[in-house]
């Protein structure tokens, strides 16, 4: 387009908006009870800052919605803002150019406290199941809404959290079930950002609990991280080592931000964020996915994230979150072409962090040895988790070729992962506990499936047992008797 096309387009659009912000049909905007919110930052450390950027991004959001903090029940390591890694002490930014979304974020569940359990516990109200935290919990009946946001790494049937044990699909389903059957919620709606998110809710989550969810992928590809080091300003800053936020998560939090949710429901922001993860090269990119009650998605998104009414936003949330009014951001929009950088597999962008570590440093340092050093040992971890699982899996499935297949098999959608949840838990931890030389490790959980195969395939806990001594033997660092530390990324 030259200028005056432009010009013209630009006074097109500005006739249209200012057409549409007409007064509002009575129409209604919000639950009859109140709007709740968890958020869930479920890792740890400064190479996976993007999850609790992510959150504390997503929290603004619904503070700028006018939910009150009694409402909004955060977990988050909380780790992040003042490691030593963090070029800007005591502030997170969710894209490059962003200012702080850390500021005024609560820390309900922080470092030990972020558990599953405390999870659990929150979800159902329950304060006599909680170990720590603030004692917040989502206290909610039958007139009210509860919007859940997860940013994590996952793999098949489960999402990590930063201490402890994971999340596992059926584990979280049971309690939705649970909070179902108490008649807690009027609906429920769960964005959940990880690799194989689809996989905690196909075949999981039934369609008559009120319960709309959202994914990033599907149940068997990565997720994607995003605003990685490298190409500033469409990627971080040149002194960030790490990415500032996930594909799925940003495309969300940035509509979020751009349009009012008084007039777009959920299913149009569904459609915009799977346009624009979807975006990138087919390499890179993954489908965002929908489940259970579909029919929630006709609602507008005000009834889960509020709407700024220009009243309730408190000082804070203005100066984090642009002032400009929805009419200017839609402006805005359409001005600035949305900034394209490479997004990143969520299990590579640890990798990114070690690369731009070690290219960043003096060469000759002692630095640069060290993160070298550090590159070259989770390259080799990798290597070797991957030799591990295999060995496991040709001792147990008969021969190697059939192994890798049976492993790799993906069910149709409509399937659950596993049959026998008990025996998926039970494999995970013992993989785990035998066989990772991490606890919580993000790069050995992508075997949960493999996990899980085994469990179908009629595997016992005993035959796994005996292959994870064979093939893993003096496994040292997973039962906790190496200095973590030292051999985190
Ligand atoms: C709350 O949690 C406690 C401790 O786990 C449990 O004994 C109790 O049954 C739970 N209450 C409800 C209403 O589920
Ligand atoms: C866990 O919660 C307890 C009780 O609220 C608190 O005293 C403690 O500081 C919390 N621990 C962390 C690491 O945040
Ligand atoms: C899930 O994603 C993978 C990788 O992108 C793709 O090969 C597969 O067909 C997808 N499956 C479904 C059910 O969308
Ligand atoms: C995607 O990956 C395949 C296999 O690695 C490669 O052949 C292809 O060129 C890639 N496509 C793009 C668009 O990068
Ligand atoms: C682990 O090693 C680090 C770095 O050498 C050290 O600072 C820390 O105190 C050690 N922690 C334990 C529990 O030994």
């Amino acid at each position: 387009m030259n200028k005056l096309q432009l010009t013209t387009f630009f006074l097109l659009l500005l006739s249209s908006t200012a057409a549409s912000s007409s007064p509002l049909p009575a129409q209604k905007t919000g639950p009859e009870g109140t709007r709740w919110a968890i958020l869930v930052a479920g890792s740890g450390y400064y190479y996976n800052y993007r999850h609790q950027a992510d959150v504390c991004h997503a929290y603004h959001i619904l503070k700028k919605g006018g939910l009150r903090d009694d409402n909004i029940v955060v977990f988050m390591s909380d780790d992040v803002a003042f490691s030593v890694g963090n070029p800007r002490p005591g502030i997170l930014i969710n894209k490059p150019t962003g200012s702080d979304v850390y500021s005024g974020v609560p820390k309900d569940y922080t470092g030990s406290n972020c558990t599953a359990d405390n999870f659990y516990a929150v979800i159902l109200g329950n304060r006599s199941a909680l170990t720590g935290g603030s004692g917040k919990v989502v206290d909610s009946g039958p007139d009210d809404t509860v919007f859940i946001y997860y940013a994590d790494h996952g793999s098949a049937g489960l999402v990590g959290m930063p201490v402890g044990k994971s999340v596992y699909a059926h584990d979280l389903m049971e309690v939705l079930k649970k909070k179902h059957t108490a008649n807690a919620y009027k609906s429920m709606v769960i964005y959940m950002e990880a690799c194989e998110a689809g996989s905690m809710f196909d075949g999981v989550l039934p369609g008559d609990m009120n319960i709309y969810a959202v994914t990033a992928s599907n149940t068997s590809e990565s997720s994607y991280a995003f605003y990685c080091p490298g190409d500033y300003p469409a990627g971080a800053p040149p002194d960030f080592q790490t990415c500032l936020g996930d594909l799925f998560s940003i495309s969300w939090l940035e509509d979020s931000d751009l349009h009012d949710p008084r007039k777009e429901t959920l299913e149009q922001q569904y459609h915009a964020v799977r346009r624009r993860t979807a975006m990138d090269s087919e390499n890179s990119s993954s489908h965002v996915m929908q489940y259970g009650d579909k029919t929630i998605a006709h609602q507008l998104l005000s009834f889960y994230i509020g709407f700024d009414d220009g009243a309730g936003a408190d000082a804070t949330t203005s100066r984090i979150i642009s002032t400009t009014s929805y009419h200017d951001r839609r402006l805005a929009t359409a001005t600035a072409a949305i900034p394209r950088a490479a997004p990143v597999s969520q299990r590579d962008a640890v990798l990114v962090h070690l690369q731009q570590q070690f290219s960043l440093a003096t060469r000759g340092s002692q630095e640069k040895a060290e993160a070298e050093m550090k590159l070259e040992r989770e390259i080799f971890r990798r290597k070797q988790a991957d030799e591990r699982i295999t060995r496991i899996g040709a001792m147990l499935l008969g021969g190697h070729d059939n192994a890798v297949n049976l492993m790799n098999s993906v069910r149709p959608s409509g399937h659950p992962l596993v049959d026998d949840w008990d025996c998926f838990k039970s494999f995970v931890e013992t993989y785990e506990e035998e066989c990772e030389e991490m606890p919580s490790e993000y790069y050995g959980k992508k075997y949960s499936r493999a996990l899980a195969n085994m469990c179908n395939a009629g595997v016992t806990l005993h035959q796994l047992i005996a292959a994870c001594k064979k093939a893993c033997p003096n496994n040292k660092l997973g039962k906790g008797m190496v200095n973590e530390t030292i051999f985190r990324p």
